[in-house]
């Protein structure tokens, strides 16, 4: 079976990098770009940080640098989450520069979706403004995607205010722009990842397998994102799976729509299942996760990356 064509657009990100390493090593993709974005750190670091993956996993993937800031907004970073670096928590070796294309991230996915000879899915893991550029500046490509698989979005409460999760309300007008593109979309809410964790003796197998096991499990002893003894919330890391294997994963056609007008609830996922706002559903929306087995098989696939 032929691979399928993959876009990952991310803000590395302690959980983006647990989600990245599994997928680069997934026979069934073919990762043809790694673009960064500006969300948990700034985007030098956020590139840096893709950079110093790809070269500790030696996986030779492009990347291209995206937006330096939201589309409207200030930057808000997540530093106390992922370290001032952004991965704090293992020393990666020196990134090697010659992964990262001259062209911007926002050029680069338009390049690969036209030249593409078959349509491409982006997997996004931060927020979505070089997705919002990429479509609002070429149009024709929507048709190339065959589907934006997101973290982001919440269907129950926030992690950034009190209804906002951070991707979606970092740029709530790009995600606003992206949920109404008509572009097939399924969206890995927080409460996905709420549930997901994994627990101290996961990360303790994963540090007995390998180097990269060494890594995940070192970046998420220093992750924020939930305590070890309560587990480790497992937000990008569900996005991916559900890429590689959705039927772990329950979902429900929803209309969705993003506020960014009211300072009380900026950012807030409003999720639609029933039609009550008579709205056309337009994305799938990730409403449970069984648990045991993606904790299972995010550690196998996690232990058996060779690097
Ligand atoms: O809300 C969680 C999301 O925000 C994750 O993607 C995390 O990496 C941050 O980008
Ligand atoms: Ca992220």
């Amino acid at each position: 079976m032929k691979p399928r064509i993959v876009i990952i657009d991310t803000d590395p990100g302690i959980d983006d990098a647990a989600a990245i390493a599994v997928m680069l090593s997934e026979p069934s993709l073919d990762v043809k770009l790694i673009a960064s974005v500006s969300g948990n750190v700034g985007i030098e670091h956020t590139t840096n940080n893709a950079l110093k993956l790809l070269t500790f996993l030696k996986k030779d993937v492009p990347v291209a640098k995206g937006a330096a800031a939201p589309l409207l907004r200030d930057n808000r970073f997540a530093t106390n989450a992922h370290g001032q670096s952004g991965m704090g928590g293992f020393e990666f070796p020196e990134p090697k520069k010659e992964f990262l294309l001259e062209e911007n991230a926002v050029l680069s996915e338009y390049r690969i979706l036209k030249e593409a000879g078959e349509k491409v899915t982006i997997l996004t893991l931060g927020p979505l403004t070089n997705i919002a550029l990429l479509i609002q500046t070429f149009p024709e490509v929507k048709e190339k995607i065959e589907e934006i698989i997101m973290m982001g979005g919440s269907t129950e409460r926030g992690n950034i205010g009190i209804y906002g999760e951070f991707n979606v309300t970092i740029d709530p007008e790009a995600a606003k722009i992206v949920f109404r593109s008509g572009i097939p979309i399924t969206m890995v809410g927080l409460d996905i990842g709420r549930k997901a964790r994994l627990t101290a003796e996961d990360l303790e197998e994963l540090e007995k397998s390998g180097e990269a096991g060494t890594m995940i499990s070192s970046l998420f002893r220093s992750y924020d994102g939930g305590h070890v003894e309560e587990g480790v919330k497992m937000y990008d890391p569900s996005a991916a799976m559900y890429l590689m294997e959705p039927e772990l994963f329950e979902t429900k056609e929803a209309f969705v729509d993003v506020e960014i007008s009211s300072p009380l609830t900026i950012g807030a996922t409003v999720v639609d299942y029933d039609g009550t706002l008579s709205e056309t559903k337009n994305a799938a929306v990730c409403v449970d996760v069984d648990v045991e087995r993606f904790r299972r098989r995010y550690v196998e696939r996690a232990a058996n990356i060779k690097c």
